[in-house]
């Protein structure tokens, strides 16, 4: 294997694969597939920007190995992450006859991954799945981790399943064509894994912070390969989510409310989280769990990535509202997930409303 391939095992018995990560490792990511593939059909899906950029030189690769890509294209955006688009999928596939082996590739950002392993782990009750993910927030996050799921009007990702893929590709190079506000999306998640495991790889990311933001590429691949051990470590222990992945979710109390509050059109995911985290570590701080210097380093490297801090005051009732109805409400306590100290998280229980409250309102 090219020496530039950098290669990240999960370990799931039966289910383990291996995420190839590295710069234009497509060539070689597809010369590989004949080792678990042997059919010479591939189903590619792809949205319509993603495949713009990359989708004609993967189908050129896999007709070079000797493949035929049937090749299916979504409108880009969340909204496609739908029953109603995964049934059309499903539909085109029954059509075209494909085989109970035919592999799916799934080339684009979380919407694409998430809605064809669903799709995948429903066709002929399921086939091989491969994630070449194309957005920071895929390579980092859902790409890895075997969690798939559709939207449905009573709340997001409401219907899905654990499906873990055959492999991940995942090529820097695919990176490059990422708008600005796509990218610190990323960051925020990149930023939440090292807060919530890894102080070095924090004290890293802050002296980074500028290549990072330059996408240099050596810096790149270092950062992406903490966030995908990380994310495998944490899933080998608690693949379904019974446990430990919850820590995972560090941020995301308060960023799903504001995602929620806005009707998921206002904020990226990551932007939501990116203020999610630093209501935690202002909770965290009001609560002596954190110094005050902890806190204002997470702040400064929030601040130099573009990230965005402050909640805005039309939406602080309904965030409030919604946390008190959230799913992790707990007996009639609010539960979240607090930094103990920098790369180190515990679960909270028993949280007053009154302090959430006055948290928030700092913030705006
Ligand atoms: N399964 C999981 O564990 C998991 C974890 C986190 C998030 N998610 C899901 O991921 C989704 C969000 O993923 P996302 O942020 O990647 O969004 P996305 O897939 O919508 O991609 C964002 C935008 O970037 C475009 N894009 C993608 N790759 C590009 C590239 N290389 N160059 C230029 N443009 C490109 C897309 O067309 C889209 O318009 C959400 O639905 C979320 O629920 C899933
Ligand atoms: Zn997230």
């Amino acid at each position: 294997m090219n020496k530039g391939i950098r290669q990240i095992k999960v370990d799931l018995a039966e289910r383990s694969y291996a995420i190839l990560l590295g710069e234009n490792i497509l060539p070689e990511c597809v010369a590989g597939l004949k080792e678990f593939c042997r059919e010479e059909e591939v189903f590619l899906v792809s949205d319509t920007l993603v495949y713009g950029y990359y989708g004609k030189e993967l189908e050129r690769l896999l007709a070079q190995e000797g493949y035929r890509a049937v090749t299916y294209l979504i409108e880009p955006g969340e909204s496609s992450k739908s029953w109603a688009v995964a049934e059309k999928i499903l539909d085109y596939m029954l059509e075209k006859n494909l085989s109970r082996k035919t592999p799916l590739l799934a080339l684009g950002g979380g919407v694409v991954g998430d809605l064809t392993g669903f799709v995948a782990a429903l066709y002929r009750r399921g086939v091989p799945l491969i994630q070449i993910p194309t957005t920071l927030l895929a390579q980092v996050d859902s790409s890895v981790g075997g969690k798939v799921a559709v939207n449905h009007p009573h709340g997001k990702n409401m219907l899905g399943t654990f499906y873990q893929p055959r492999a991940v590709w995942a090529d820097l190079c695919t990176l490059e064509t990422l708008n600005l506000r796509e990218w610190r999306a990323g960051l925020a998640e990149v930023l939440k894994y090292a807060l919530l495991w890894d102080k070095e790889f924090f004290v890293y990311l802050e002296e980074q912070a500028e290549q990072i933001l330059q996408k240099n590429p050596s810096v790149l691949l270092a950062v992406i390969e903490r966030c995908i051990r990380i994310k495998a470590e944490i899933v080998q222990q608690d693949e379904r989510d019974e446990g430990l992945r919850n820590v995972l979710n560090l941020g995301h109390t308060i960023g799903h409310a504001l995602e929620k509050a806005t009707d998921f059109q206002q904020y990226r995911h990551g932007e939501a989280v990116a203020i999610g985290l630093r209501a935690v570590f202002k909770l965290a701080e009001k609560m002596g769990m954190i110094t005050q210097e902890g806190r204002q380093r997470v702040e400064e490297l929030m601040q130099t990535w573009g990230l965005p801090l402050t909640l805005p005051a039309a939406v602080l009732a309904d965030v409030l509202g919604l946390l008190k109805f959230d799913k992790k409400v707990e007996g009639k306590e609010l539960l979240f997930i607090l930094p103990v100290e920098l790369g180190k998280v515990a679960v909270q229980k028993g949280i007053g409303e009154e302090v959430v409250e006055q948290v928030l309102q700092e913030m705006l």
